[in-house]
């Protein structure tokens, strides 16, 4: 198939990427030139294993370009995957969606053509069939039925691991709210072996918005536990590894620290919160799991504060990314930590092995260490931020270490250690 791919950040380059890979011709658009430039070289300006060869090894059926009327044009599918961020009231910010969605309608008026749009940017439900439909449909001057169909495909893929994620997903959701028309979806998705949920949109949509926030709820009550663990002298990770061995709880996301950041789970909650609202519902639980969320890196720093005082300290922050195996720093649970020990009167010298070049911007002010053996040597104490697997390999010997992430090898050779949690 000839499909466009309308905004090439995370999900887009992935998406675009792995259909390349299934043999399909691919237009990428982005509005952002620096995107586009790098995609006509077969690279992005993010860390994703396998990416690069991915692009590289199906470079002859991609193209890049900011031109959306010439890709959607020369294509008969096109996949919406502009960033869907949080507005400041937690609601979430529809403008690049609604404007690629009237430039995508527009690209198709006056054809007469039939066209495909598949919408796998996360937007709350509704938003498909009272925002995206009628900004399609107004700017292609056609009426329902007249050859245009709009589909919900929300995104699962997990950074990290996102090259498998799409060719290996948990499920494939087919939201439509026409009798027929997912034919195109069905003939793309037909050698995958997942299930595949077919429903409305507007449930298509919640599918993903659930899922998300069953994650955050999941993450926040192991880190409630977690925190009275530690007033108890209780380890929590001892107790969430048997928790997790019942079948009915099992073991994922039960790790206890610092918590959920990240461009997806911290907005898509508060963009859930805002949609109970808007219907007259208290989201009690949801948006007690964005404040046990946020009071996780204060508890953090109220560790420091008690053990070493950060007044004066010079203090090692290790870990940067919002999660191992990326170099995606949106939401990291580190902006707080560092936010906090500078209020606090310490210097902070800060390492990550991928994500320091995408973190400067954020803290311009603070030191970046060239490697963590000479922030290790140069600093009063350490926080751990981010669970990366060579942290187990560091000499912590002689430090005060609060680690937010559970590093065995610290918790065993620290001089003076405390956990979150644990
Ligand atoms: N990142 C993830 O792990 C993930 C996972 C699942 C779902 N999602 C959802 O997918 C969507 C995209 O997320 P992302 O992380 O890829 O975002 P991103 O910010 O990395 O990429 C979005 C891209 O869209 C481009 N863009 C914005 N408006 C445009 C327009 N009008 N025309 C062309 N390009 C435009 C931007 O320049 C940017 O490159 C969001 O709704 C997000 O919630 C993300």
């Amino acid at each position: 198939m000839e499909i466009a791919v309308v905004g090439a950040g995370y999900v887009g380059a992935v998406t675009g990427a792995g259909l390349a890979g299934l043999g399909h011709r691919v237009s990428f658009v982005d509005r952002d030139e620096g995107v586009v430039e790098r995609l006509k070289q077969g690279a992005v300006g993010f860390f994703e294993p396998g990416l690069g060869e991915l692009l590289a090894e199906n470079r002859e059926r991609i193209g890049a370009g900011t031109d959306l009327a010439a890709a959607i044009a020369a294509s008969d599918l096109t996949f919406l995957c502009v960033g869907t961020p949080s507005r400041p009231g937690g609601w979430c910010d529809l403008r690049a969606v609604r404007g690629a969605s009237r430039e995508i309608g527009a690209a198709l008026a006056g054809s007469g053509r039939g066209h495909t749009l598949v919408v796998k940017s996360t937007v709350p439900p509704g938003t498909t069939a009272g925002v995206i439909r009628p900004a399609v449909e107004g700017a292609a001057g056609r009426g329902p039925g007249e050859g245009l169909r709009v589909l919900v495909n929300p995104e699962f893929l997990r950074e990290g691991s996102a090259v498998q994620d799409f060719f290996s997903p948990s499920r494939i959701v087919i939201g439509s709210d026409e009798p027929a028309g997912t034919e195109v979806l069905d003939r793309l998705y037909e050698g995958f072996s997942c299930p595949v949920v077919r429903c409305g949109c507007s449930t298509a949509e919640m599918i993903k918005y659930s899922s998300n926030a069953m994650l955050a709820v999941r993450i926040s009550a192991a880190n409630e536990i977690g925190r009275f663990c530690k007033a108890l002298g209780i380890d929590a990770a001892e107790v969430m590894r048997a928790v997790g061995l019942d079948d009915r709880i099992g073991p994922s996301f039960l790790n206890t620290g610092l918590g959920f950041g990240g461009s997806c789970l911290p907005k898509d909650v508060r963009a859930l919160v805002e949609l109970g609202r808007s219907l007259g519902q208290e989201p009690a639980l949801l948006s007690a799991a964005l404040a046990v969320n946020d009071g996780q890196p204060a508890a953090l720093l109220d560790l420091v504060e008690a053990r070493i005082g950060c007044a004066g300290r010079r203090i090692g922050v290790l870990g940067l990314a919002f999660k191992p195996g990326t170099d995606d720093v949106r939401e990291s649970r580190a902006v707080p930590v560092i936010r906090g020990l500078l209020e606090r009167g310490a210097t902070v010298v800060a390492y990550d092995p991928l994500a320091m070049d995408r973190f400067r911007p954020l803290f311009p002010g603070i030191e970046y260490a060239a490697t963590p053996g000479e922030m290790l040597a140069s600093v009063d104490a350490v926080v751990i931020a981010t669970e990366w697997p060579e942290f187990e390999d560091l000499d912590y010997g002689g430090l005060a270490v609060f680690d937010g992430r559970r590093c065995e090898r610290a918790r065993k050779t620290a001089r003076l250690y405390e956990g979150l949690c644990w």
